[in-house]
């Protein structure tokens, strides 16, 4: 496969191959999700020429303004996802419950997907890149009825495939079935995502770290000494507040991601099951480490809602380890005059 183009289709059935026993359901989920991707790519790239700019005048589940092109990402998605029949179930930033998808044909789907059809969307007025993010659980309720919430309250060390979209200078497809990661850049000129980087591995360290240091007065202590730290080692600072693009970086040149808890967030702001899961899984196929601000493994927690929130702490493996030592040296250490 090495010397000429190898398109997603191609890639993904080549791999399903590599299964006796696969039935080709996880093949057809992943091309539904690489054509949403397609979709949603266009708009996204004629944004600026349509009136689907700004906020669609509500708020989603978890607060944030909703912007118009997160509602058609969601639609898409869900559309794409339901033509099919592959996909039992989805569950959604932009959807308060999860929706059931009815069987298509009698065919009963082994398979739910988690999702942030836009993530970075506050991006989008000012032309700074914005993503998909995707992970794929195999369902536990009986298939012969309608998933269960349970289906999706499944553990990131559950999940049998996860990735994202990136819409950036180029768009790129990047996911894992948990034997690696791979990455599939879309050639807008046949409408393809073809094979771009195979294998990536995280590099060690990287000279970047990235965090909204903004909040740092809203920070702990720990994680305030550990930016401090950053700071001293003369790290460069990148944060684009699109979380996709940061971790994308991040896979290439190495570095850190923090979402830590502020007073805002007391348990962090970014969202477990449909965007710290599945990035955690693609960063630790790729040899990187995702834990919690208190140094919990992201894919071990048990989720207990669809739109819990978790503080992250993401990257290149020595920098998380790092990150760790500061919070064991410096947390709970009691305040020196009522400051810390
Ligand atoms: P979304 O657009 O899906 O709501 O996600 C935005 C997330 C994440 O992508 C980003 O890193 C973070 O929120 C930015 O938050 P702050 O503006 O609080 O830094
Ligand atoms: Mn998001
Ligand atoms: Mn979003």
């Amino acid at each position: 496969m090495e010397n000429r183009i190898v398109t997603l289709d191609e890639f993904i059935i080549h791999r399903q191959k590599e299964h006796p026993f696969a039935t080709g359901e996880l093949t057809g989920l992943l091309r539904d999700i690489g054509v949403a991707a397609k979709i949603v790519n266009r708009e996204v790239n004629k944004a600026g020429l349509l009136n689907i700019l700004g906020a669609a005048g509500k708020e989603n589940k978890t607060g944030d303004s909703v912007q118009k092109l997160d509602l058609y990402a969601n639609e898409k998605l869900i559309e794409c996802l339901r033509n099919s029949g592959e996909c039992a179930g989805i569950a959604s930033e932009e959807s308060e419950d999860f929706i059931p998808i009815p069987a298509v044909e009698g065919k009963e789907s082994k398979y739910v997907v988690v999702v942030d059809p836009l993530d970075g969307s506050s991006n989008i007025d000012v032309n700074v890149s914005v993503g998909t993010i995707f992970g794929i659980y195999r369902r536990v309720s009986d298939p012969s009825g309608p998933v269960q919430l349970e289906d999706f309250l499944q553990k990131g060390t559950d999940l049998v495939a996860a990735g994202y979209v990136l819409y950036g200078t180029s768009t790129i497809l990047v996911y894992t079935t948990g034997r690696g990661v791979n990455a599939f850049t879309l050639d807008p000129t046949i409408g393809e995502f073809c094979l771009s980087h195979q294998n990536i591995k995280i590099p060690k360290r990287g000279n970047f770290y990235s965090v909204n240091q903004g909040y740092y007065l809203k920070f702990d202590v720990e994680m305030r000494r550990y930016i401090d730290h950053c700071s001293d080692e003369n790290y460069g600072l990148r944060y684009i507040g699109s979380m996709v693009s940061d971790i994308h970086r991040i896979l290439f040149q190495g570095g850190i991601f923090l979402y830590p808890n502020t007073r805002k967030y007391p348990q962090g702001k970014l969202r477990l099951l449909y965007e710290c899961n599945p990035l955690a899984f693609v960063v630790e196929q790729t040899g990187g480490k995702a834990i919690t601000c208190n140094l919990e493994r992201i894919l071990e927690l048990e989720p207990r809602e669809l739109h819990q929130r978790t503080t992250i702490a993401i990257g290149s493996p020595e920098m998380v380890d790092e990150m760790e030592a500061f919070v064991k040296r410096y947390a709970n250490v009691p305040a020196v005059n009522g400051q810390n």
